[in-house]
């Protein structure tokens, strides 16, 4: 239902019995904090542990927040599915599909997980979202060029400009070994065709774009809303790539605990390694919870923790 707060407009958050429930979540999982914050990326690791907030945007604008919705955090992982859209919508999903394949990798996020005609498995993991973001102006933009479209894609999705945590891009690009090895695999097998060290930097860079949990509950918000942003109105991507997007996202969206998320929260997800995850329930809203300690497969713990409960205590399952 449509708040009766007169002051409600959408993109403003607002006091409502919606609030109200979010506070309780937020409280009732603040009792302990299991989990530790991603280790291998020295900014993440400094990040106050304690902060936990959960914000909710409607198809139709409004925004419910409660605890640390407004505090900015970069947006790791969860850049992948937006980013992906933005390839579809510049490709066409088929000739993406001969790049990325959208099969669950069964292993973690930071895996090489190549098919039989050696792609990368899914666009959610690393190999699969480098690749994905070399796939933006391929051939025909420069590096920085290629950065600033992916920006301002992610822009329009948020309905504001999004900034780079420029501390977490340089902390990450020192130490990303690992992403390297899988980008200079990924050029050996032919999937990517641009330079490898080239295609790390614009990725990290991708992944320490910088939001709220409000940002990224819109964003949400405009997937569930058929890629229309519910505040700007703005028809930022096809429907029909927002379909493929949420299908990726609720098979591999949460790495291997993809399963066992689809099974208790019932709608489609994605965590990313600063802490947050992202949830859309198709035609009704888009979520975001923060909360920076992480479980074993890297999802936030008291995030997928409030996702579960949500889910059950609000009847969101989408079966
Ligand atoms: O490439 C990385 O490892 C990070 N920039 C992002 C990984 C991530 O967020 C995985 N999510 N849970």
């Amino acid at each position: 239902p449509k708040p009766t707060d007169p002051n409600a407009h959408p993109g403003v958050q607002i006091q409502s019995p919606i609030t109200d429930y979010l506070a309780g979540l937020v409280a009732q999982n603040s009792k302990d904090n299991p989990g530790a914050n991603a280790a291998y990326i020295p900014e993440l690791a400094a990040v106050n542990s304690d902060q936990i907030g959960a914000c909710i945007t409607t198809v139709d604008g409004y925004v419910y927040g409660s605890g640390d919705v407004g505090v900015e955090f970069s947006i790791q992982s969860v850049s992948k599915p937006f980013v992906y859209a933005l390839a579809i919508e510049e490709h066409g999903l088929d000739w993406v599909l001969d790049r990325v394949d959208v099969e669950p990798s069964g292993e973690a996020f930071n895996e090489l997980s190549l098919d039989g005609k050696q792609l990368p498995k899914n666009p959610m993991i690393n190999a699969g979202a480098m690749t994905t973001h070399s796939l933006i102006g391929e051939g025909t933009m420069t590096v920085d060029e290629r950065f600033e479209h992916i920006r301002k894609g992610l822009s329009r999705f948020a309905g504001r400009e999004l900034g780079v945590d420029e501390g977490s891009y340089a902390s990450e690009l020192a130490t990303a070994y690992r992403n390297f090895s899988i980008a200079y695999m990924l050029r050996n097998y032919g999937a990517i065709k641009a330079e490898p060290g080239d295609v790390v930097k614009g990725y990290t860079r991708q992944c320490a774009i910088q939001l709220t949990a409000a940002d990224l509950a819109t964003m949400g918000a405009t997937l569930a809303n058929g890629g229309k942003q519910p505040v700007t109105g703005e028809q930022v991507v096809s429907a029909e790539t927002v379909r493929q997007v949420l299908s990726v996202m609720t098979t591999c969206g949460m790495y291997n605990e993809a399963g066992h998320w689809v099974c208790e929260v019932g709608f489609p997800g994605k965590s990313g390694v600063s802490g947050c995850v992202l949830g859309v329930l198709p035609g009704n809203l888009g979520m975001a919870t923060f909360s920076p300690r992480l479980d074993e497969a890297g999802n936030s713990v008291r995030g997928m923790r409030m996702y579960k409960q949500i889910a059950k205590e609000m009847v969101l399952h989408m079966m």
